[in-house]
């Protein structure tokens, strides 16, 4: 199970509905991106720190945060300028990011508020600087095509781990999950 990243981003651009209307409303406001990004690192940062769980990841070793900081404002101005127009180093970079999360630790159940989170604040800069609720919505579009690499990073990494583990085919994978869930259902 190796992903491709490109054609997951494109699959996963056409199931949110992120349109080229979007990316070039994003693009023009790139600059205003850039502005808010230092104001949104803060907020999200915030939020992590005050759940016991991630907290002890974001201080686990050190520099962590202070290198996050950073990070994250670049991943925030990636959202508007869709690196290569969206193109491979972007996908590269978006399935990078995932299989980092899945290495330090980070689940679905961190990762799905996270985002929610990122939305809230961002929503509540668009209005108090008055920006229109389409750049809310391509935005929205975008965080959640970032959502899904993160989310299908644990799952990819998770299943490559046990079939090379064991060495059962990736039928046979899918037939005891299917089963599983079935018995617990
Ligand atoms: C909206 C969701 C999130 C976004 C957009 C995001 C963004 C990023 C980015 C851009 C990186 C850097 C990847 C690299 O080094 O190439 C990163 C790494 C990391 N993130 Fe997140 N993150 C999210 C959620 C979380 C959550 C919920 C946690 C929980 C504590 C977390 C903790 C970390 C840690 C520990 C690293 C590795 C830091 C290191 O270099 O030691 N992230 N994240």
């Amino acid at each position: 199970m190796t992903l491709d990243a490109n054609e997951f981003l494109a699959r996963m651009t056409k199931r949110t509905g992120f349109s080229e209307a979007d990316k070039s409303l994003l693009k023009n406001n790139a600059d205003w991106g850039l502005t808010i990004a230092p104001d949104m690192a803060d907020a999200f940062y915030a939020y992590l720190g005050r759940d016991e769980e991630m907290d002890a990841i974001l201080n686990a070793t050190e520099g962590r945060v202070h290198r996050l900081r950073e990070t994250f404002v670049q991943w925030f101005y990636e959202m508007f300028t869709g690196m290569d127009e969206w193109g491979t180093d972007y996908a590269d970079r978006r399935w990078r990011i995932g299989l980092i999360h899945v290495k330090v630790g980070i689940g679905p159940q961190h990762v799905v508020p996270a985002m929610a989170t990122v939305m809230a604040e961002v929503g509540k800069r668009l209005k108090a600087d008055g920006k229109a609720d389409n750049l809310r919505d391509a935005l929205s579009r975008s965080c959640m095509v970032d959502l899904a690499f993160i989310e299908q990073a644990y799952i990819e990494v998770t299943a490559t781990a046990v079939l090379k583990e064991t060495g059962w085919t990736e039928g046979l994978f899918r037939r005891l999950i299917a089963t599983g869930a079935a018995t617990m259902a």
